[in-house]
This record gives C-alpha cells, structure tokens and sequence, in this order.
C-alpha cells in the first residue's frame, strides 16, 4: 500500500465537526502580488504531503513564534488565510513531531476541532482542521519537539564565537513540517510575515526581509511578500553581525567569522550581476548570505533573501565560491521556478547546476567552467556506478512514492541535470538556448512546474516539429532512461589536461616537488588527487604530502579528498586531520564518503565507531539520519 492511501484509510476516522460563526475578511494581507496562479486545479498529486490544495489551500502566513533555547523548543501559533475551494469542511496541514495545542478560526479566535490523522515516521501526520465552507482565517497554537529534525540547537562550544547559542532550520525537502504546521509540498506557495521572540543578546534572520542589526527588545519582524514553497522557510537565531558587500547584497555571520567571509564573497555583487546578464531581473530584492557553523549538513542552501552557507568554503583564496553562484542560480531555478513535487527535483538541481556554470564562465572564463563541468562529471559517473547504470533512480523524472525525497538528492538530478540542458544547448546554439530559458523563468515565475511541463514547454517553444531537433535533443534518452545517452559527449578540460601531464611524470618517476603545480587553482588539486592509484605506497604518500601539505591543507575540498586516500592506504600521519575533520564539519558531502571508506576494514570501523560517538552531537539530523543508517 502506497503512503497516500495508507493516510486515506487513517482519515475515515474523522471525528465532529464543530460549527462556529467567524468572520469572513481577509485582513493584515501585505502581499504586493497574488499568487492566484500558484495552485492550478490541475496540480500533480504530491506523495509527499497530506494536503489537498486542490480542496482548502492556505494563500498567507502570519507565524508568531518565541525561541527558547533552554527547552530547545519554538513556541506560538501559525495564522493562515485560507481559500476553500471546494466548499469542503476540513483543511489539512503537515505536520511531524509538533505539539498542537489548539485550533481557532476567524478574527474572533473561535476554538474549532482538529485531529491528527495517522502518518508515518518520514511525513509526519495530517492535521485535520475542522472549518466552515466559509472560513478564511485558521490559528494554530503549537510548539516544536526536541526531535525536530529541521532544527539544530548549537550551544556555545558549537558556535565560532564559544560564548551564545546558536539555532537555525533546515527545511528541505520535507522538515517545514517539523518546525511549522505547513501544507508541506512544493507545489503550493504562501507569503508571510513572521514575529520572533528570541534573548536579548542574540539577532533572528529568516528567509524574507530582514533586520541588520539586535535591538533591546529580541523582538524582530519580517516580511517575505513574494509567494514562496514551504520548503523556503528558514529561521536563524545566533550572536550575528552584518557587513554590506554591495548596494544589494551582504552577509551575516557570528563576529569571529565575518571578516573572513566578507572577504572570500567580496565578489557576490559580481555574480548577481553576472546572473542577470543571463537570466533576467533578480525578483527578491536583496541577495544575502548566512554563514552557519561548520554542523550545517549542506553546502548551501538557497532560502529566498538569504542563502544559508556552510564555514567549509571559507578557504582564503576565493576557490570555492561556485557554491554561491549555485545558490544565488536557485533564486530563478527553484525559488521562482519550482519543482511541482519531489520527483521533479531535476528541474530545481539540473537548471541549477547548468546556470551556475554559466555564471562561471561569465566571471572567470570558459576553462573555469569546463574544470567544474569535469569534477561534476566525476561525480556523476561516481553516482552511476553506485546506483547501478540500469537503477530507475538514475532517470531524471523519478518516482519516490512511499520513500524518503532525500533518497532523490543525487548527482543524477544535479549532474545529468545539467548535461541534458548542455546537450540541448549544444543542439540549437546558445543564444536560442538562453532565450528559451528566460522565456521559460518569465512564463513559469512564481509558479510551480513538473517535468512534462516543462518537456511540453520545450517541445511548443523550442524544438517546433522539428524532428532532427528532437532526434538531437533527445528527451526520452535523457529524462526517463536509466544511465547515460549513447551518444553522451563527455566534458574535457585544458587545463585539467596540465594536471593529467603532470601526473603522469609523476607516475614516470619525477619527483613530486619538481612537478608545475605553482598555478593550480583547488579545482586542480582535486582533479589530481581523485586520479591517485588504488595501490599506493607509504613512501608515495609521504612524498606527496612533504611535497604539497595535502594533510594540512586549508581548503575543505582538498583535505576531504585526500583524508579519503589517506584512509583507504592506512596513511596514518593523516589520523588526527581525520578525527578533527569529522569531529568538525557536519556537511554530509564529506561526511558520508570518508565514513564509507572507513567502514571497508574492521579496525577502520572500530575507528568510524569512536569517531562517530565523539561526534556525533555535533551532526545535524539530516546527516545523523544517513550515518545511523551507514554504521548501524
Ligand atoms: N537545495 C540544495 C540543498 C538541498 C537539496 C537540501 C535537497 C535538502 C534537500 C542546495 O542548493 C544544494 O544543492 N547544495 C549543494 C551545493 C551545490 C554547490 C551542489 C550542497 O549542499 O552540497
Ligand atoms: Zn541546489
């Protein structure tokens, strides 16, 4: 039985409807647009949420919430205005692990009827909400548990600075729900506004307009006026400073950081400017970044306003900052166009990845780029292997029905993502290849989209009957066939080919110092480091790490890849860089190969063992929720 009509059979056992008076305005709407189109009748079932849009659908949040980090826990209400499509007498939310304390309805806060319906660990459990054909407004007074898998509580020793708590959410793919009682599906969008209560030393950011500076009250307000998917909702609550980069743009990070950041994304003003080049006007007024401690388990993360980022890129040299590029390209792929349900993501992740290599090469130049097109054809090719070439996981379009959406978070949808849109792009030429982008961002702006959509859309604007087109383009091959294409064109890079040359003199016996590696940008470190044999030596490993400071070195990516080596040919100099890295970082990137590795041999995974209960505590709940799994 399928999860949907597992919750079907759990909602037969609705109770009473209490019937009460309440008033039908709509007040304290501050939305600048509607988003009347956001939740077309016709909008795909979503197998990952409980709400029926196509029923009661709520339009705008008012969220009014006080943080309390001695209970760890968020407490206040959510008030929805709500439009009941079909004059029906429930409405349902998400919810997982919340405290619902009481239902009310309308400005007068009647008390109304509500039931948890049945559920499941991964969705959580429908609230059913009891209203009138006629309602407008619902308010639901709850509270968060401990257990929130969308919220991390840092205490001070977690934190850069060591002295304040720290909090912020995590709310990708389905944790919205965990934190706020939501309809938790991408395929529906709501404005809000939001009031949050947090101490007096601490300053409260969220995904929407916000303040640069604390205040004496911890009282702090905002406002997101677009109309945004649940799982853009984010809320961060540290000892948090601000420093402008440009007119438009900034960053927030704790004081001990925020030097460090403002130079490594000096160049953020740039890329949005280089973006817009691309791909149209930015919608979302400001672009800013939040920079977390080293426990947030992703790279990035593109909340509306603000992108969350993890402290691994901070590597002095500017190297990493594609990363930004990719977050900033959400707030056209994802944020304004969006994938209608999970099994969608490739239309967030592959447009995402594909736009964040032309901002690339804007800014830095078409070998920059192709560096990026490689390593990410490595991992693809990586994620092909593990799967298995023929997995139904490996097409684009998947089917996550009755599974976790985080089991769709792959290269696939990144990588291959991307290398169907260069493909198309190959195909008819860039310049009508970007015109057909921008007219798909402005068509589908604020909306939310499935991938036939979007092929109908390609088919109808771009590839018009023409039938050699469609041969090249090739949509069945990429979209709904598991692996590669026949005639898949693999990425090169120029200057990759220097580091291959120099690998191989290496191999042939030069010695490691006398190598030209004094341009090398961490791109090509990787790219060196990922083609070191199974079989290595003791010695080889010494003379690489004299020669180069692999085990030292500063730059996250870098060390992870070489960390990975060091564990695979029982390199043990590099013992303490590896206790101190996963004791560190919480970014499951790095976490879950290196773990992996360590596991293969039973002292490494005594090893992995005594790592992973040091620190574990230090791991958010999207990554310890891997881990447990891996080493169980
Ligand atoms: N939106 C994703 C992160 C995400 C996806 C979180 C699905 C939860 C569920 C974000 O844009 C992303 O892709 N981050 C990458 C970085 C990027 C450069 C590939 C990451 O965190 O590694
Ligand atoms: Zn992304």
């Amino acid at each position: 039985m399928n999860v949907y009509s597992r919750f079907l059979l759990g909602l037969s056992v609705a109770g009473t409807l209490q019937l009460v008076s309440c008033s039908t305005q709509l007040t304290n709407q501050d939305q600048t647009m509607t988003n009347e189109q956001s939740t077309p009748a016709s909008a795909p079932a979503d197998v990952h949420s409980y709400a029926r849009p196509a029923e009661a659908v709520a339009k705008h949040l008012d969220l009014d919430l006080t943080v309390d980090f001695d209970r760890k826990a968020l407490t206040g209400q959510a008030t929805y205005l709500i439009e009941n499509k079909t004059g029906t007498n429930e409405i349902i939310f998400d919810t997982r692990n919340l405290h619902i304390e009481q239902v009310l309805l309308g400005d007068e806060l009647e008390e109304t009827t509500f039931e948890l319906g049945e559920g499941n660990k991964t969705l959580g459990r429908p609230l059913i909400v009891h209203v009138r054909p006629d309602t407008k407004k619902v308010t639901i007074r709850y509270s968060t548990s401990p257990e929130a898998a969308a919220l991390q509580w840092l205490n001070p020793q977690q934190t850069a600075g060591k002295e304040h708590p720290f909090l912020f959410t995590q709310s990708q793919a389905i944790l919205a729900r965990t934190w706020i009682p939501i309809q938790d599906s991408p395929g529906i969008r709501i404005t809000y506004n939001a009031k949050v209560k947090v101490p007096q030393e601490l300053l409260a950011v969220m995904s929407a307009e916000n303040p640069v500076e604390k205040n004496d009250s911890g009282l702090y307000t905002f406002a997101m006026k677009q109309p945004i998917p649940s799982y853009l909702m984010a809320l961060s609550v540290g000892d948090l400073a601000f420093r402008e980069i440009g007119p438009q743009t900034g960053i927030y990070a704790e004081p001990a950081t925020i030097e460090a950041a403002a130079y490594e994304f000096a160049e953020m003003d740039k890329m949005l400017h280089a973006a817009e080049k691309l791909y149209g006007k930015y919608r979302w007024d400001r672009y800013d970044l939040l920079v977390l401690p080293p426990s947030f388990p992703f790279g990035g993360m593109e909340n509306p306003r603000l992108t969350f980022v993890t402290p691994t890129v901070l590597a002095k040299d500017r190297s990493l900052t594609s990363l930004i590029a990719h977050e900033l390209a959400h707030s056209w792929s994802g944020n304004l166009v969006t994938n209608a349900t999970w099994n969608d993501f490739w239309l967030n992740e592959g447009f995402t990845v594909y736009f964040e290599r032309r901002i690339m090469e804007e800014l830095y130049g078409k070998e920059y780029a192709d560096m990026l097109n490689v390593l990410g054809y490595q991992d693809l090719n990586n994620t092909l292997d593990e799967l298995g070439r023929e997995s139904e996981d490996t097409r684009l379009k998947l089917d996550l029905e009755g599974r976790d959406p985080d089991e769709g978070l792959t290269d696939i949808a990144y990588e291959k993502g991307n290398f169907f849109l260069q493909n198309i792009e190959r195909a008819v030429g860039r310049e009508r290849f970007d015109a057909f982008v921008n007219n798909y961002f402005g068509t589908f702006a604020f909306q939310s989209t499935t991938t036939d959509k979007f092929l109908d859309f390609l088919r109808s604007e771009l590839i018009r009957g023409d039938e050699a087109l469609a041969e090249k383009i090739n949509v069945e091959g990429w979209v709904y066939t598991p692996g590669l294409p026949a005639d898949f064109v693999v990425p090169t890079s120029t200057r990759f080919a220097e580091v291959e040359g120099a690998f191989r003199n290496w191999q042939s016996g030069k010695p490691a110092t006398e190598l030209k590696t004094q341009e090398w940008s961490s791109h090509e470190w990787l790219h060196f480091i990922r083609m070191l044999p199974e079989e290595m030596t003791q010695q080889q490993m010494a003379e690489l790490d004299k020669a180069f400071n692999f085990t030292n070195s500063g730059n996250s990516e870098v060390l992870a890849a070489w960390i990975l080596h060091a564990i695979r040919h029982n390199y043990t100099t590099a013992d303490q860089a590896l206790e101190t890295f996963l004791t560190h970082v919480g970014r499951r990137k790095f976490l879950v190969p290196l773990y992996k590795a360590l596991i293969e041999t039973p002292e490494g995974k005594e090893k992995a063992l005594a790592i992973y209960a040091k620190a574990r505590p230090n791991y958010h709940a999207v990554s310890t929720a891997t881990l447990d799994e891996l080493l169980k």
